[in-house]
């Protein structure tokens, strides 16, 4: 029976999310159609604070991980008895936030008999390139092999290379700051509010890129990152113009910080594009929203860019579930005593 149902009938997977301050759950068919996607943002309980609290975090997911679940069923029209599987971030991410989406997931699986799949948080970000709303006409083409991914979120910024589903070869990273963090950061440099990214892209779009000129960190000879320099650069602007008690021309620091940014994320992933001669390129994680950076990407027309919907770039559960579909058919499912990973590298997938 199962064997038929494999070969027969749509896999659908409910996928949950919980690895920092967003409780999400999707479900899919077939790792690209999303049936339903529900988001409970905990922006708002943050922004008093500058930032993630980890413990408050995880008591918010807590409190609203059973109701999101239940949505995103209602939302699909389906109960827990139409699901093939259960996936569920596994991290990296925050401990405390991870293990109340992974015991949900479990809870879940123990009651419905189904196959618990842990999944990686980044594997998760890419395969959001997969995803298409059920009501798409044309399902477009999915991303082809080798391709390069340009991870860019809160916590990180990685090049990663996949010449197949799941195989993921790390060409580099930052060395210090993710560039979410860096926008989170200077933001508050900026008086700007929590989170950083969207502000600034906010702010930018009356400034000028080239009112000041912010460095750019090469790192020649290497895949790696580095936005230490261009925050210790924004703080010594700041603090001099604050010195001058002239107000701070924000828009102008916003444009050019954002420019500062783009400009390397596409230099070197365009570079390394060309080097490993991929067919795509992803660019996925909470700072593909930022528009600045999907319009450089966009009118490149050498290498075809995949860069997912804006709702689908910041933490969600439909992406879960997409990485999810793919463990779930090339047999890696999880036993339900797996503990969540708080750190793990992508290129050690299990
Ligand atoms: O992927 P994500 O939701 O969470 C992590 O896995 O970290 O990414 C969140 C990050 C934050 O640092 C936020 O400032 C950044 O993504 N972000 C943006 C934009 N929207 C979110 N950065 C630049 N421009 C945006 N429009
Ligand atoms: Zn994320």
């Amino acid at each position: 029976m199962n064997q038929m149902k494999k070969n027969f009938l749509p896999v659908r997977i409910l996928a949950i999310e919980t690895s920092c301050d967003e409780t999400a759950a999707a479900i899919l068919e077939n790792g690209r159609v999303l049936l339903s996607s529900v988001v409970a943002s905990q922006i708002e309980i943050h922004q008093q604070y500058g930032g993630v609290f980890p413990e408050v975090a995880s008591r918010q997911h807590v409190r609203d991980i059973y109701r999101v679940v239940d949505q995103a069923l209602q939302q699909a029209h389906m109960s827990l008895d139409n699901m093939d599987a259960i996936a569920a971030t596994r991290g990296p991410g925050l401990a405390g936030s991870l293990v109340v989406g992974m015991n949900m997931a479990k809870g879940i699986a123990i009651g419905k008999q189904l196959p618990l799949i842990g999944v990686n948080h980044l594997e998760s970000h890419i395969y959001s390139a997969w995803l298409y709303p059920d009501e798409t006409p044309n399902p477009p083409a999915p991303p082809e092999f080798p391709l390069l991914a340009l991870l860019v979120s809160g916590g990180h910024t990685e090049l990663i290379i996949m010449k197949e589903h799941l195989v993921y070869q790390r060409l580099g990273g930052t060395l210090d700051d993710a560039a979410g963090e860096a926008f989170d950061k200077v933001a508050r440099l900026f008086g700007l509010s929590y989170p950083g990214g969207p502000s600034i892209q906010n702010a930018a779009q009356t400034g000028n890129i080239k009112a000041f000129n912010f460095p750019r960190a090469r790192m020649e000879g290497t895949w790696d990152f580095s936005f230490s320099g261009v925050k210790t650069s924004v703080l010594r602007v700041v603090q001099e113009l604050e010195k001058s008690g002239r107000p701070l021309p924000v828009f102008d620091l916003a444009a050019s910080f954002q420019e500062s940014i783009v400009d390397v994320l596409f230099q070197k992933t365009l570079q390394a594009a060309k080097e490993f001669n991929v067919k795509n390129i992803i660019v996925a994680g909470g700072v593909s929203a930022n528009q600045a950076l999907r319009d450089r990407f966009l009118s490149q027309h050498e290498i075809p860019v995949f860069i997912p919907p804006l709702k689908y770039c910041t933490d969600n559960a439909a992406m879960v579930a997409a990485a999810g579909y793919f463990r779930f058919v090339h047999g890696k499912t999880d036993t339900l005593d797996i503990d969540v990973l708080p750190t793990w590298p992508i290129s050690f997938t299990l």
